[in-house]
């Protein structure tokens, strides 16, 4: 059970706390749907600059988080450097707090909200030898990590509106979205009362799967394969081939069977960003637009009711934005992290919820002995 968001898969809707996606895309901020997902309600003013201020003071990473990442190869996949430094801040935090404590809980699900940004952050810049940057409490949440990721040492980094909004807005629309895989993760690793830090890195494991989060880089990787749209129909057909395992990246769902809200939101910004840049015509969203064309017109992803998600669009944003591939799934990670945060809030506040046990269909040998040797 939870409260948290509501999908229809049929319908496309997706709800946070009842309200729809498209319009806190259009009107909200990560951190206020960060709140909205964590208490159940958009802060007023007050509630907000308290918030924020909270955020603000938890965003700072400990100097010796950042000697975890001089463990990794510089070429490390940032997902897997995430997992690991989220994973280690638990050997922070452990000892000082007792998740049987409502407020002690708020604070360690406030710290990972706060640090994600710096953490994701210092995963890109360390595998490209760049400083890691400290927050500027100055920026909004998207515009600092914005500065996090790009600024330099040399100069003061200057935030440009269009790339701020379209991030807050990835942001936004990747915060939450009930019980995928990844937070379904996170619950059952809750439910045996693990430490919140090692919980959230289970989850950024889990994410990392490229049939979940990991799918918006492969998506760059296909479009990058397929290059001009001539090559569409050979990627179309490899993808209907019972026997060829490709599968069209950024198609589908397990829940969306229309169309996924997300994707339309995305797609805007895609085209916002590319045209800001002066790539209107980018040929990764030229093969984008005509291979999702064509696929919705093909009777084998209509049958199958295979729609673009979430992630079909969100790569060439990130892209636009002077992102690699590899840091695709960590800024999904970011954005995800208020979601993993309120679900394993949520699971602690109901006092009697035990652990979490699926059940097995046991399809094994039956009972056989041991070949007693004569
Ligand atoms: C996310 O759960 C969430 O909410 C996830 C997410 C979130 O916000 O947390 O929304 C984020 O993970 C979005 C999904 C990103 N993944 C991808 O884009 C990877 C490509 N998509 C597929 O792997 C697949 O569509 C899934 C995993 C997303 C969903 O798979 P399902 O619902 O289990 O579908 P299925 O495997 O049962 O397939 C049904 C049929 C099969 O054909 P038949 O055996 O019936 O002939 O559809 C086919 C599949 O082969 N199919 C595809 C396809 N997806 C399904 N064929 C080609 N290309 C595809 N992408």
């Amino acid at each position: 059970k939870s409260a948290i968001t509501y999908v229809d898969g049929e319908a496309g809707v997706l709800l946070y706390r009842g309200y729809p996606i498209e319009e806190l895309a259009q009107h909200s901020s990560y951190l206020e749907v960060a709140h909205l997902l964590m208490f159940g309600e958009l802060p007023t003013p007050q509630q907000y600059t308290e918030f924020q201020a909270t955020v603000h003071f938890h965003n700072l990473l400990h100097a010796q988080v950042l000697s975890f990442y001089h463990g990794f190869r510089r070429d490390a996949h940032p997902m897997a450097v995430m997992v690991g430094v989220v994973g280690a801040l638990s050997a922070f935090y452990h000892d000082v707090m007792d998740i049987r404590n409502q407020q002690q809980r708020l604070i360690a699900g406030i710290r990972l909200i706060a640090k994600m940004p710096a953490i994701a952050a210092a995963s890109y810049t360390y595998s490209i030898g760049r400083p890691q940057r400290y927050p500027n409490n100055t920026l909004d949440y998207a515009s600092n990590l914005l500065q996090m990721l790009f600024g330099l040492p040399s100069s003061e980094y200057t935030v440009d509106p269009v790339l701020a909004r379209a991030m807050d807005r990835i942001l936004i629309l990747h915060a939450d979205h009930e019980q995928n895989a990844s937070t379904s993760t996170v619950r059952l690793a809750a439910s045996s009362g693990a430490n919140p830090f090692a919980c959230i890195s289970a989850g950024i494991a889990s994410l990392w799967g490229p049939a979940h989060g990991g799918a918006n880089e492969q998506v760059l990787k296909m479009l990058m394969e397929i290059g001009r749209p001539e090559n569409i129909p050979k990627t179309i057909a490899r993808a209907k081939d019972k026997n060829d395992s490709f599968r069209l990246m950024g198609f589908g769902h397990r829940i969306y069977k229309n169309f996924d809200p997300r994707s339309r939101v995305i797609q805007e910004s895609a085209k916002e960003v590319l045209a800001h840049f002066g790539h209107a015509n980018d040929p990764l969203l030229e093969v984008a637009v005509e291979l999702e064309q064509i696929a919705l017109k093909d009777e084998y992803f209509v049958e199958r009711k295979l729609y673009p998600n979430v992630d079909f669009y969100s790569g060439i944003v990130l892209r636009a934005m002077g992102l690699p591939m590899n840091m695709f799934t960590a800024i999904f990670a970011v954005a995800r992290t208020a979601g993993w945060v309120s679900h394993w809030l949520e699971l602690h506040q109901d006092a009697s919820h035990g652990i979490d046990r699926p059940r097995q269909l046991y399809v094994g040998h039956t009972l056989r002995h041991y070949p007693i040797k004569k």
